[in-house]
C-alpha cells in the first residue's frame, strides 16, 4: 500500500474502530505464537472499551491513531505514563497493507513527541518470535534491555524489554 496517512490524537468516537482493529491484529499477531485459544482469552480480557477510552485526553497516558484518507483507522499506538519518567508502550499496530510505509514509525515518532515533557523514556515489552516487530523496534532505535521471561509473556512465551529515550525517538528519521 502506498498512500497518504495522518497522524491524529485517538478520539471518544474512534473507541470502537480501534479496539476491532487491536482484536483482529492480535489473532493476527499472536495465534501462529501462543495458539488462537489463548490469544482470544487475553485479548477479550483486556482490550475492553474503558482500557481505549481510559486513555484519551488523559496525561497519563498516550493514544494515536493512523487514519488513512478516508479516515479510517490503519494505524494505532497506546500506552502509560508512569511516574518514574517512563513511557510504556502497550500496543502499537499497523493494518498489513500499510506494512513497510513508514506508519509504525511515526506512531513512534508522534507518541515520543506527545509525551516529551512527561517522559524521558519509551520502553515496551515483545514477545520472543515476534520477529517482524523486534526488526522494525531495532530499526527505530530501541534497544534490547533485558530478557524479562515467561512471567511478563504470553502463555509461557518469554517477553524481551526494550528502550528508547524519548529524545532520540522524537529527533528519530531512520525507520
Ligand atoms: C510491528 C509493526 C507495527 C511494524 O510495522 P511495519 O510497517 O511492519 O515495520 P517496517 O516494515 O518499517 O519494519 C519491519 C522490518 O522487519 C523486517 N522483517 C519483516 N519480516 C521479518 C521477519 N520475519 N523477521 C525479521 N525481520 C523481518 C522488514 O524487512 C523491515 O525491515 P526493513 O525495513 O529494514 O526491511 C507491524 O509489523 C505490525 O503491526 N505487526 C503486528 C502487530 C505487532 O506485532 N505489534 C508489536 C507488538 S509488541
Amino acid at each position: 500500500m502506498t498512500g497518504q496517512f495522518t497522524i491524529r490524537p485517538t478520539r471518544a468516537d474512534d473507541v470502537g474502530e480501534v479496539m476491532a482493529f487491536i482484536k483482529a491484529s492480535w489473532a493476527r499477531t499472536y495465534d501462529g505464537l501462543i495458539g488462537a485459544a489463548a490469544q482470544r482469552e487475553i485479548s477479550d480480557a483486556k482490550h475492553v472499551p474503558e482500557l481505549f477510552a481510559g486513555e484519551i485526553g488523559n496525561r497519563g497516558a498516550v493514544s494515536i491513531v493512523a487514519a488513512d484518507t478516508q479516515d479510517r483507522i490503519v494505524g494505532h499506538l497506546g500506552g502509560e505514563v508512569l511516574g518514574d519518567g517512563c513511557c510504556f508502550i502497550d500496543r502499537v499496530h499497523v493494518d498489513p497493507a500499510w506494512w513497510g510505509t513508514g506508519i509504525a514509525a511515526a506512531l513512534i515518532r508522534n507518541a515520543a513527541s506527545e509525551v516529551a515533557g512527561r517522559a524521558d523514556r519509551l520502553e515496551l515489552t515483545v514477545l520472543e518470535g515476534n520477529d517482524r516487530a523486534i526488526a522494525f523496534y531495532v530499526k527505530a532505535g530501541f534497544e534490547a534491555v533485558a530478557n524479562l521471561g515467561a512471567a511478563h509473556g504470553l502463555a509461557g512465551k518469554s517477553a524481551i524489554l526494550m528502550r528508547l529515550p524519548v529524545l532520540a525517538a522524537a529527533t528519530s528519521r531512520r525507520a
